[in-house]
């Protein structure tokens, strides 16, 4: 059956945090790449850790835990830049060191550059009249401002955060948000994400799912495909 709406994740799908790097290279000469790869993976950690442990109680907005994951990675790259013999690696006064570097990269967070393809692909979805949105590990704030950054506001019916349950992505209450309120159940809706984790969990959660593989990556080996792959977001249009 052809899905009737479409949900798409947002950080890596429609945003590029790896779009970051070049802000990162300007501001760590040399490490800009490995920065932002170590900030992302980082930042899913934390998702994972307070979503599955002590049921919850640690749980911090995304904008939090991406402050957090920041933090995490530049005192890493810190740490790997430091003479081994200095015994204080990071000094009391490590947020008045790095505390600009981490506001301006954290600025550019709230204005992540869109994949290229995206605008025309929303444009199209809405031009069918198919009903879309967002489903995102994101708080509100942040993805109001990158959705108007991208001047996106007007082609996205739903900007639905798990925030409103406390629960990242993949657990399965945050998934169920989309059924909720678009009010169709999970088979009937396509959910794209470029992450191969996020479009696992989404079809054992019950989507009709794409992952959209930008780098050529092999999906995650755990016995289950998405419905289908494609090379970017444009993808998505062929099922409807
Ligand atoms: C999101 C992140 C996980 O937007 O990509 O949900």
């Amino acid at each position: 059956m052809p899905p009737r709406a479409v949900l798409f994740d947002a950080y890596g799908t429609l945003f590029d945090v790896y779009s970051v790097a070049q802000l990162a290279e300007q501001l760590f000469p040399g490490q800009g790449q490995v920065l932002s790869v170590l900030w992302r993976d980082k930042q899913i950690d934390y998702t994972r850790l307070v979503t599955t442990c002590n049921h919850g109680a640690h749980y911090q907005p995304f904008s939090e835990l991406t402050r957090s994951a920041l933090v995490y990675a530049i005192k890493k790259i810190a740490a790997n830049a430091s003479d081994e013999s200095d015994e204080q690696q990071f000094p009391v006064n490590f947020e008045a060191q790095y505390g600009g570097q981490i506001e301006q990269l954290l600025d550019q967070y709230q204005r992540l550059a869109a994949f290229p393809e995206n605008l025309l692909v929303l444009q199209q979805l809405k031009a069918k009249g198919i009903p879309s949105g967002i489903l995102s590990n994101g708080d509100a704030s942040m993805l109001n401002a990158a959705v108007t950054s991208a001047g996106f506001e007007s082609l996205l019916n739903h900007v639905i955060s798990v925030d409103t349950i406390r629960k990242f992505k993949t657990h399965p209450d945050a998934y169920a948000l989309g059924e909720q309120i678009l009010g169709m159940p999970a088979k009937d809706i396509v959910f794209v994400s470029s992450n191969a984790w996020d479009a696992l969990g989404a079809t054992w959660f019950g989507y009709q799912t794409l992952w959209v593989n930008r780098y050529h990556l092999p999906f995650e080996e755990l016995g289950t495909q998405p419905t289908r792959t494609g090379a970017d977001l444009s993808a998505a249009l062929d099922f409807f």
